[in-house]
């Protein structure tokens, strides 16, 4: 029964063989359609004998620079280094080599089921709806966060910056996890335990244990159990707290302050922190064995600057949550323009009450105007380039610290806007007019950039407007 649709596309005259691959897939219950031009949707697979610059740009676009998933399979057998690693740059999510072994049909097949399953969940509305965010950088982590989650019990280690959405994430594993449903999702502050009651929030206590202990009760390893585990900022939990924690976590099991008895616990671990705990062990921090106990997986949740193209549809889901409206109102251009450049040190927290404030200002109908904005929250700068920040003026510093010319420094700008805005709008159309070309400009530029891989000295032709 075909249960997945996927495309193929098959690259240069020699591809012979393809035909094992196809069977593998349709026997897996995924059917295969000649992609039609202009049409990438969903996952694909690339079949091709050698890598070329159309290749590469094939599998850019069709990707979107690996939001979708792209197999590249090589019909000629092995693959250099080199092709792997550069496919994978473009945003194919793997490339195998047809040798002749029926694994390889039966891996490709494997690959893409566990692929489609994975994105059907990114796409779903409990991952959807709860963490909000349409950007490549976010989703490839949405993606670890599912493939961690839901497929296997291993446990995960959140890291980011405040505000970014660790508990948020932490919530969603417990959702994702096929195990739940039987157990709740207790959260320990690690951070906020006091240490002479450490013990007692980690494993319970007896009545009379000590004093205050006027009844039994359980703590959180018992109540986590067959659900899961939430240590949220791990990274402050005191040193000497640790080795406890550590022998539990390792072996499931605890006693009762003030018992004699092993309890037995089965749960999903998720620890969170905003700290580099990694750098914490190498400084005697943090012990090195309950880090890589707790950290068989670990994401990092990115800041808000790293995606700074999820900034409006974050605030129009605030927005809509707010007004408990199904549609959000109109956001006027030099608001969306504020929203996107200002800085969020506190970043999808930050966001969120500075959406509130804006909304707390805003009298429908219409849209939100600049009026809206909060007069403390207003720039009192020239917004227009505050794109070239820090990081940008990193880049330029090594360029011009190695010798890179300006010729290649401007090339090397300009390949990288036009790059980043296929990605965002998925076609050359929607990219030139995002940068203000034309197509045509776009295209001659592609095609000369070709040409001067053939003959390296060429200089690239400008961008008409
Ligand atoms: N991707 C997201 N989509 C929607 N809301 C989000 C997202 N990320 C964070 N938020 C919201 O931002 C706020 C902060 O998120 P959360 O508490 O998960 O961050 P955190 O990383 O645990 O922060 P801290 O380190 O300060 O504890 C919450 O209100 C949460 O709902
Ligand atoms: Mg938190």
């Amino acid at each position: 029964m075909i249960k997945t649709i996927v495309w193929q596309q098959t690259f240069g005259e020699r591809v012979e063989g393809t035909r094992s691959i196809l069977d593998a897939l349709t026997h897996a219950g995924i059917g295969v359609l000649p992609l039609s031009p202009g049409e990438v949707e969903g996952a694909g697979i690339v079949f091709f004998h050698e890598m070329s610059d159309r290749l590469g740009e094939f599998v850019r676009d069709a990707s979107r620079g690996g939001a979708r998933r792209v197999l590249a399979v090589a019909t000629g057998g092995a693959v250099t280094q080199q092709t792997v690693w550069q496919l994978l740059r473009h945003g194919a999510s793997d490339v195998l080599a047809m040798d002749g072994r029926a694994e390889v049909a039966r891996a490709a097949a494997a690959r893409l089921t566990r692929w489609v399953e994975v994105d059907a969940i990114v796409d779903s509305s409990l991952v959807r709806d709860n963490l909000v965010g349409e950007s490549n950088t976010w989703r490839a982590v949405m993606r670890q966060l599912v493939e961690a989650a839901h497929f296997t019990d291993a446990p995960i280690l959140l890291q980011g910056d405040t505000g970014s959405g660790k508990e948020l994430a932490a919530r969603l594993v417990h959702s994702l996890d096929p195990g739940h449903g039987k157990g709740a999702l207790v959260v320990v502050d690690c951070g906020a335990i006091a240490p002479e009651l450490s013990g007692s929030e980690f494993f319970g206590h007896e009545r009379g244990s000590f004093t205050g202990a006027v009844s039994a009760r359980d703590g959180a390893f018992a109540l986590a159990n067959g659900g899961t585990l939430f240590l949220d900022e791990l990274g402050d939990l005191p040193l000497r707290l640790q080795p406890e924690l550590l022998r539990a976590v390792q072996e499931c099991t605890y006693k009762r302050v003030g018992s004699n008895m092993w309890q037995k616990t089965h749960f999903r671990l998720v620890s969170a922190t905003h700290r580099d705990l990694l750098g914490a062990v190498e400084q005697g921090q943090f012990r090195g064995d309950l880090y890589y106990r707790i950290a068989s997986i670990t994401i990092h949740l990115p800041s808000l600057r790293d995606r700074s193209e999820d900034v409006l549809p974050l605030a129009r889901h605030f927005m809509s949550a707010i007004r408990r409206l199904h549609e959000p109102p109109e956001i006027e251009g030099i608001v969306e323009r504020y929203l996107v450049e200002r800085a969020y040190p506190g970043n999808v927290r930050e966001l969120r009450q500075l959406v509130m404030r804006i909304m707390h200002r805003h009298v429908g109908p219409g849209p939100i105007t600049a009026g809206d904005i909060p007069e403390d929250d207003r720039p009192d700068v020239d917004l227009s380039t505050s794109w070239l920040d820090i990081p940008f003026e990193g880049a330029i510093r090594r360029a011009v610290a190695q010798g890179v010319s300006l010729r290649e420094i401007g090339q090397a700008a300009t390949e990288t806007a036009i790059r980043l805005a296929v990605d965002i709008e998925g076609n050359l159309q929607n990219a030139a007019r995002r940068l203000h070309v034309t197509d045509r400009a776009l295209q001659m530029r592609r095609a000369a950039k070709r040409q001067v891989h053939s003959t390296p000295t060429g200089p690239l032709p400008p961008i008409a407007n």
